[in-house]
């Protein structure tokens, strides 16, 4: 039997999958620097709360950078250059994010990943992320990069069906899960925050969800797809 809070302090991995697994504090040394440029783009694009296409408000408060941000509304999920409540493009993607995402793929195996997209979702507690699959990119070749700062959470990784069995696993402030290839499509979420306080964000948690969703060069599918 696997145990899951072994390394809880000193780093190492956790397989979850073939191809997922938790680098444990992986983002530890650059934390602080995340939460300035968070702190940042925040103030060009607020935190908000978005409707699902099935009516209700996600409890989870997001924002993007990036050439690409992930945004739902009533008519569906979808990634734009451009941030519905600003009408400005995403903040930019920091350099330090960038590098961040692409050291965690290739520890996890994932050669040459370079997002296009960051979604950042703020919890607290209370909060949850229902189980899903991430489907909406165009390049599901690509893997999912996903950081995790401030309070714990839980989180769930499942099969290919919504009801296959899942694993629960705790997510600390500075673990980074990747998960790709074979086990790109697998159904996750985020069980409901319990109370907690973290020394840096109080009681919040950040998750950034780095991504690609482009197969195009994005310089392309903005100027030439406008
Ligand atoms: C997500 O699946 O988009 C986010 C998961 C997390 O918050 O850890
Ligand atoms: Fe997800």
């Amino acid at each position: 039997m696997i145990d899951l809070f072994e390394n809880e302090n000193t780093g190492g991995r956790e397989i979850l999958g073939p191809e997922a697994f938790i680098l444990k504090r992986f983002a530890l040394p650059v934390a602080n620097v995340l939460l300035a440029k968070i702190a940042l783009i925040q103030t060009l694009s607020p935190f908000r709360h978005m409707m699902t296409p099935g009516g209700f408000t996600m409890s989870v408060g997001l924002t993007n950078c990036g050439q690409l941000g992930w945004t739902s509304d009533r008519r569906g999920y979808k990634y734009s250059p451009i941030d519905p409540v600003t009408g400005n493009p995403w903040p930019a993607m920091p350099n330090e994010f960038l590098e961040l995402a692409k050291s965690a793929a290739s520890e996890a195996g994932f050669v040459n990943f370079v997002p296009d997209a960051c979604l950042i979702n703020r919890y607290i507690p209370g909060t949850k992320l229902s189980l899903h699959q991430d489907k909406d990119e165009q390049d599901l070749s690509a893997p999912i990069v996903s950081v995790s700062l401030g309070i714990p959470a839980v989180f769930q990784f499942g099969g290919f069906e919504r009801d296959a069995p899942k694993i629960k696993v705790p997510l600390f402030h500075g673990d980074v899960v990747v998960w790709g290839g074979a086990d790109r499509l697998r159904f996750h979420g985020v069980l409901p925050l319990k109370p907690n306080s973290h020394w840096l964000l109080g009681e919040q948690r950040i998750n950034l969800t780095f991504r690609k969703s482009s197969p195009l060069n994005s310089d392309f599918l903005i100027k030439g797809l406008g």
